[in-house]
C-alpha cells in the first residue's frame, strides 16, 4: 500500500524550491501520525497558487488593484403597477412549475467560523427561534421540508461545510434524525482550504505538526460542488437551479418561486436578491456595474464619498445591499469549473495564532498573517447574464452577526416577530404592536405551519382566531 509517508521526499523538495522548508522543521520530533498529517496537508496545497497569491498580495508593488469605475447596478424593484404585480404573479407561477418539476436544489454555505457571535459549534446550531428556540438548522430544515409537502416535490439539500465544522454538522444532523428529511436529500460536501502566510511569505505553523489554514471563503462552493461530486449529482437528479443561502439569515426564504420565476424569465446564469440600504454606512455588499458587468462591491472596499452620494431625490446612489441569496444555474458552475475559471482571492490581515521557532504556541494581540478568501458573488461577472432582484428587507432579512447590537441574536428575533406580526395583520388576526412593529406578546410562525403570507392567510380562516392575547406559537 502507498503511503503518504512515502511522499516526504517529493515534499521536501518542493517546499524547498517553494521556500517553505521551514514546515520541517519540527520533523524529528514527531510520530508517524503526526509526520502524517503534515505531509497530508502540505499534499493537498495548491504550491502555485500560493506563490502567485504571495506575488500578487504580498510581495506585489502596488498590491491592491486599483478601484474600477463604478455605476450603480439596475435591479427589478419591488412591484408598484398593476403590470408589476402581474409580472410578479407570472414569475411565481414559473417558479413553483420549477419547484415541482424537481429542478432545484437549497444550498447552504455554512463553513465560516462564525467568530463573531462568540458562539461555540456550527453557527447553524444556535438556537434561534423566539418561542420554539429552534436552532438555524432545524427552522431551515422544516422550511425545506414544508416546500416538498407543499409541491409534492423532492428538494435536495446540499450543506458546505469545512474542515474544522464538518463532523460536528454532520453529528447534528444526525442525532436529530434529519428533522424528519429523507437522509438521501441531505448531502454534505466539504469546501477547501487555504492556508495563513506571514508578509514574508512563509506558512505559518499552527502546532508543529500542522499548517494554520483557514476556509477559503464561500467562495470556495464553485470549487467543491464541482470536486465533491455535488454537482454531477444534481444532474442526475434533474437539478438544473441552485438556491444560495447563508447560514445566519433568520428570515431566508429558501426556496422562492418569484425570485426564481424572474431567474428563469431572464434567462440568467447567476441572480441576486438585494434590499436598498438602511443607510449609507450599513456593512452590506452594494451590486454596481463595472464595464457593464455585474459585481459585488464589498462594504469595506466602498469608497466614501459614493456610499454617501446621493441621487437628487434623496435615495443613495448606492441603495442595492447585498443578502448573500442567489440562484445560479447547474450548467454555470459547470462552465466555471471545465474553464478552469478563477474566482479572485480577496486578502485580509488577521490575528493568527502560530507556533514559533522554539515551538511555543503564541497568540498575537496583533495582526500577523495574511489570510485568502474567495466570495461567491465574484462569479457574478462571468455570467452571460445576471439578474438583481430587490425585496423588502422586513421580508428576507434578519442577519446574525453577533450577540447584540446591530445585525444580532436581538434583532434578528425582533424581525421574526414584526413579520409574524404582519402576517397576522393580513390574516385579520389582531396583533397589538409598538411603533416599531414589535408584538406586544411574542409570535413565532413555525414554517411547518406557512412558509408564506399566502400560506399563512390561507391557514387561519379555518382557525377563526382573532387577535393574539399572549404568547403564540403557530406550529
Ligand atoms: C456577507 C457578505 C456581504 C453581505 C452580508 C449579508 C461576504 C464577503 N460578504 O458578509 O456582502 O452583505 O453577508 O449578511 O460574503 N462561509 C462559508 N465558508 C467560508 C466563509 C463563509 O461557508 O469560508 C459562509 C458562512 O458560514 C456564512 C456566510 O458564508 O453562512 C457569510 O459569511 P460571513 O463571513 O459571515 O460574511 P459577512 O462578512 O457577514
Amino acid at each position: 500500500m502507498v503511503s503518504i509517508l512515502d511522499s516526504e521526499g517529493r515534499l521536501r523538495e518542493l517546499c524547498a524550491r517553494q521556500g517553505q522548508e521551514h514546515v520541517f522543521r519540527f520533523w524529528d520530533q514527531l510520530d508517524d501520525a503526526q509526520r502524517e498529517q503534515l505531509l497530508t496537508e502540505l499534499d493537498s496545497l495548491d504550491f502555485e497558487e500560493v506563490s502567485r497569491l504571495v506575488a500578487q498580495h504580498i510581495k506585489g508593488q502596488g498590491a491592491e488593484m486599483p478601484l474600477p469605475h463604478l455605476e450603480p447596478a439596475p435591479f427589478v424593484r419591488l412591484p408598484r403597477t398593476a403590470e408589476e404585480v402581474q409580472e410578479h404573479r407570472q414569475a411565481r407561477q414559473r417558479g413553483e412549475e420549477v419547484i415541482r418539476a424537481g429542478q432545484v436544489a437549497a444550498f447552504l454555505v455554512a463553513g465560516g467560523q462564525g467568530t463573531r457571535l462568540g458562539y461555540d459549534g456550527p453557527k447553524g446550531s444556535f438556537p434561534i427561534g423566539v418561542l420554539s428556540s429552534k436552532t438555524f438548522f432545524q427552522l431551515f430544515a422544516e422550511q425545506i421540508f414544508a416546500t416538498r409537502r407543499r409541491y409534492a416535490t423532492d428538494v435536495p439539500w446540499y450543506i458546505m461545510t469545512s474542515r474544522d465544522n464538518d463532523e460536528v454538522t454532520r453529528r447534528y444532523f444526525a442525532t436529530h434524525n434529519n428533522f424528519g428529511l429523507p437522509a438521501k436529500d441531505i448531502i454534505f460536501l466539504q469546501q477547501g482550504q487555504m492556508p495563513a502566510i506571514d508578509q514574508e511569505g512563509r506558512l505559518l505553523m499552527e502546532s508543529p505538526h500542522a499548517l494554520a489554514l483557514a476556509p477559503d471563503g464561500h467562495g470556495g462552493a464553485i470549487r467543491a460542488l464541482k470536486r465533491s461530486g455535488a454537482l454531477a449529482d444534481m444532474a442526475r437528479r434533474g437539478v438544473r437551479y441552485i438556491s444560495h443561502f447563508q447560514v445566519d439569515n433568520v428570515l431566508i426564504r429558501i426556496i422562492d418561486p418569484d425570485f426564481l420565476g424572474f431567474h428563469v424569465f431572464a434567462g440568467s446564469q447567476m441572480s441576486s436578491r438585494m434590499v436598498r440600504k438602511r443607510s449609507a454606512d450599513e456593512r452590506v455588499g452594494v451590486f454596481c456595474l463595472v464595464d457593464g458587468r455585474l459585481r459585488v462591491i464589498e462594504y469595506s472596499d466602498l469608497p466614501e464619498e459614493l456610499a454617501e452620494a446621493r441621487r437628487p431625490d434623496g435615495e443613495l446612489q448606492f441603495n442595492a445591499g447585498n443578502i448573500a441569496i442567489h440562484i445560479y444555474d447547474v450548467a454555470f458552475v459547470e462552465q466555471l469549473n471545465q474553464r478552469d475559471y478563477e474566482l479572485p482571492f480577496h486578502r485580509a490581515w488577521k490575528k493568527v495564532p502560530f507556533v514559533n521557532e522554539l515551538s511555543h504556541r503564541i497568540r498575537p494581540r496583533q495582526p500577523n498573517a495574511n489570510k485568502f478568501e474567495m466570495f461567491v458573488f465574484d462569479a457574478l461577472p462571468a455570467a452571460r447574464k445576471t439578474l438583481v432582484m430587490e425585496v423588502a428587507r422586513e421580508d428576507e432579512f434578519g442577519p446574525v452577526k453577533s450577540l447584540t447590537g446591530e445585525d444580532s441574536v436581538e434583532t434578528a428575533q425582533r424581525d421574526q416577530m414584526r413579520l409574524a406580526a404582519r402576517w397576522c395583520r393580513a390574516a385579520g388576526v389582531e396583533a397589538e404592536t409598538d411603533p416599531d412593529g414589535v408584538p406586544r406578546f411574542k409570535i413565532e410562525i413555525s414554517p411547518l405551519f406557512a412558509t408564506c403570507q399566502d400560506e399563512f392567510i390561507e391557514k387561519m380562516k379555518a382557525a377563526g382566531l382573532k387577535a393574539v392575547s399572549r404568547d403564540t406559537y403557530f406550529e
